[in-house]
């Protein structure tokens, strides 16, 4: 395909390791974009101006909308005093009491930049106030914690083998197992809940309605045995509601981690739990130079402020029942074998077939919709993007079904 931002990603592979620093954001088909240059409210551009109605969202943390005006301002604010300081800076403590006011678990709340770094930092945590080694793992917890044998390389993407780089000795001390499935979970406490530090779990979209009954059981199984809860929040936190599926669900975890949403894409993680285990990652040395970065604090900032103002969570819900479901009745109409199952909030794509799952994705890049396994939604997606995105989405369908281009 004859296209500058094709030429421009080939190139890249010359220099930049498999030309994204991100696996996910790798273009695979000819018909998605290789490279955007900007983005505004819920759309992207590529490198030839073609524009996309985004479905990817950044992979998520892009909750209200690209370039937003209230949040661009905050940063910018913030950017002419300064980003880094070698005292903490006044927003490190007002972001920090503000999350403790909205995320129920969080007595204590201290920052990081990613994702995964903040679930390693919770791990490292859970071992040293209980004095075990072993972690279970449900779901995709971040590359740094990848360390179990059939583990998860990506969302909702299981490693097809062994993890690679991982010592079999560190491997040992990690233990993937399933969403909801709690007889498993019941048996590997039995044999090894004395050895058992923390549970780390990250939602099933698919599957999440079982949160209902499975969160509380897992609550009660690691009190039972002295482990740690601690909840993957990074996708479900400033989604499924402001304070996550611990909100949602009503429990308490003892740990928890939140990433993606609470800054509309700035770099900053959060993890925050009992007072007695946040403030230890002191005595410990988990530490970073740029967790108290301001230009995403003030982001941060301005996202609560923007969440609370706007009833964001609300919007989420209903926008998103809007689009999926509007592709769900798309998919019966033209009797595709596939479901998007879960929250509309982040529901997943199932797919009877993975290569029909293929070719309708690919149709839909062509007709400039973007979209994921995940199917993200942000406050900038309006009434009339998901009407015209859901026409974009009935094409791709007839194309896909009469073999057209
Ligand atoms: C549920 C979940 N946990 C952890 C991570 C890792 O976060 P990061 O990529 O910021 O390290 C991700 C990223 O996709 C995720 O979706």
């Amino acid at each position: 395909m004859k296209n500058k931002g094709w030429e421009i990603f080939k190139n890249s592979l010359n220099y930049l390791g498999g030309g994204s620093s991100t696996n996910s954001k790798i273009p695979n088909f000819e018909e998605e974009p290789a490279i955007l240059i900007k983005g505004k409210g819920c759309r992207v551009y590529d490198f030839e101006g073609n524009e996309y109605i985004d479905f990817r969202c950044a992979l998520g943390p892009v909750t209200l909308g690209y370039n937003l005006p209230e949040i661009n301002s905050a940063i910018i604010k913030q950017l002419e005093n300064g980003v880094v300081f070698s005292y903490p800076h006044v927003l490190e403590s007002e972001v920090a009491k503000k999350i403790t006011e909205i995320i129920p678990c969080a007595e204590r709340v201290r920052f990081l930049k990613t994702g995964g770094e903040a679930i390693a930092a919770c791990i490292k945590i859970a071992r040293n106030y209980t004095k075990r080694k072993k972690i279970i793992h449900c779901g995709y917890n971040g590359w740094l914690n990848c360390f179990d044998t059939g583990g998860i390389s990506a969302p909702g993407i299981l490693s097809s083998s062994p993890l690679k780089g991982i010592p079999p000795e560190i491997s040992a001390l990690h233990i993937n197992l399933q969403w909801a499935d709690f007889e498993k979970w019941e048996r590997v406490f039995k044999e090894q809940g004395e050895e058992i530090a923390g549970v780390v779990i990250a939602s099933d979209y698919k599957d999440i309605e079982k949160g209902k009954e499975f969160l509380p059981f897992i609550r009660d199984l690691t009190k039972k045995y002295g482990s740690l809860m601690i909840i993957d929040e990074i996708v479900t936190g400033f989604r499924v509601a402001i304070g996550g599926i611990q909100e949602y669900f009503n429990f308490l975890p003892d740990m928890a981690v939140f990433s993606k949403g609470i800054a509309n894409g700035m770099p900053l993680s959060i993890y925050c739990g009992r007072k007695e285990l946040i403030d230890s990652a002191k005595e410990i040395g988990i530490s970073s130079t740029f967790g108290g970065e301001t230009l995403s604090l003030a982001a941060s900032n301005a996202v609560v402020e923007f969440y609370k103002k706007n009833n964001v969570i609300k919007y989420l819900w209903e926008i998103g029942q809007k689009m999926w479901s509007g592709v769900n009745n798309l998919f019966k109409q033209y009797e595709v074998e596939a479901e998007l199952k879960g929250f509309p909030v982040c529901p997943f794509f199932d797919f009877k077939n993975p290569e029909e799952r293929n070719l309708f994705f690919r149709k839909c890049f062509k007709n400039r919709v973007i979209l994921y396994n995940v199917g993200y939604v942000c406050y900038s997606h309006k009434e009339k993007d998901i009407n015209e995105a859901l026409e974009k989405v009935e094409k791709s369908i007839k194309e896909m079904k009469n073999g057209s281009n």
